[in-house]
């Protein structure tokens, strides 16, 4: 009798993992996310580079009113899905000096801003390679098994919702510095490649519902379609059928781009220059207290500076974004 109880517990146990592996409406445990400015939300705070923006009028428009950190005048795509997944409102970068083990659990941002798929991209700005982010997500994992155990890794590395928004910075800058070295066709081959190789990378390490974003519209733009269009997705596609779990590819490019060309459908009235600063040339170090120009309603405006959304731009993004998505993950 007893061992038939025995059996019956573990046959009960048995269709609950396989539950629970088909991942049908599993909830999502975790968002982690790497890449750069666009899902930064602090990481190059203690960096020596000038990419950073952890002054005002950075933040202005973030909870508390102070700059943390992420390249908006308020919270950051990272932050953004991970409220609409019920994780948090605000994802911790992995750096933060003063993050828990259990800051951990929901999720955090690997991503630092200024870098990109080229390993000479981070090079150039002193910021962390996307190659050097998976060797954080690594010791990530270590910290979760040391605190929480086996099970918990194992749950959020088969559950999780893993992002990877790289390439606006190879593509705005990297490629023009080494143009004795590619074209435009051999360029976006390297990208599509490195690309490639980083998921692999992220599903070796036990990841299984990626989604990889394209650039947002800078840069060389026939570069750009040589790469989305022509190489990216299909690559993708063609890893999604050959690994286990899901790999997608997410056009964030035509979706920002639909919102600088028809932005008064979506309630703004200011596209064609951002709210900090007053040309159309002001990233981070430009964009600071000392500059007297900065708008005082960023919400009209799609960018905040003259390279990043504000973050009415980004919710209008992940709100079109993610509910196309949304079901490839549950
Ligand atoms: C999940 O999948 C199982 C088996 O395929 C199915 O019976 C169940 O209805 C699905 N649940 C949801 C919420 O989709
Ligand atoms: C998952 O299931 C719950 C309850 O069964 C439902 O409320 C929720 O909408 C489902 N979510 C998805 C993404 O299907
Ligand atoms: C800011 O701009 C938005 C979009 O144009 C508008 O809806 C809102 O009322 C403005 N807010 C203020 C305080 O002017």
């Amino acid at each position: 009798m007893k061992l038939q109880m025995l059996w019956l517990a573990l046959v009960l146990i048995a269709v609950k993992i396989n539950a629970a592996k088909q991942g049908n409406n599993t909830t999502i445990p975790a968002l982690i996310v790497f890449g750069d400015s666009i899902m930064d939300t602090g990481n190059n705070n203690g960096l020596h580079t000038i990419l950073k923006c952890n002054f005002p009028p950075y933040g202005k428009d973030f909870p508390g009113g102070y700059a943390t950190g992420r390249f908006s005048d308020g919270r950051v795509p990272s932050d953004l899905i991970a409220e609409k997944l019920g994780l948090t409102k605000t994802l911790p970068a992995y750096m933060s000096p003063n993050l828990k083990p259990e800051d951990l659990l929901q999720g955090v941002t690997f991503a630092s801003g200024g870098t990109g798929y080229d390993p000479l991209t981070a090079k150039m700005m002193s910021v962390i390679s996307v190659w050097d982010q998976l060797t954080y997500f690594k010791q990530y994992i270590a910290t979760i098994k040391q605190h929480f155990g086996e099970e918990k890794a194992q749950n959020i590395l088969d559950h999780s919702f893993f992002l990877v928004v790289s390439s606006s910075n190879d593509l705005a800058h990297t490629f023009l510095a080494q143009s004795y070295k590619y074209d435009r066709t051999s360029y976006a081959n390297f990208l599509a490649d490195s690309a490639a190789k980083f998921v692999r990378e992220l599903h070796k390490l036990g990841a299984r519902k990626i989604g990889v974003f394209s650039a947002v519209p800078v840069g060389c733009v026939p570069l750009q379609r040589t790469l989305f269009g022509g190489l990216l997705s299909p690559a993708l596609d063609s890893l999604d059928k050959e690994l286990d779990g899901v790999i997608f590819y997410i056009n964030v490019y035509d979706t920002l781009l639909d919102i600088i060309q028809n932005h008064e459908k979506y309630g703004f009235e200011v596209a064609d220059r951002g709210c900090c600063g007053k040309g159309t040339v002001a990233i981070s170090y430009l964009c600071n207290s000392l500059n007297p120009f900065t708008c005082s309603n960023s919400s009209a405006y799609v960018f905040w500076d003259s390279y990043h959304p504000t973050e009415r731009a980004y919710q209008v993004i992940v709100d079109k974004l993610l509910d196309k998505y949304l079901s490839k993950i549950y």
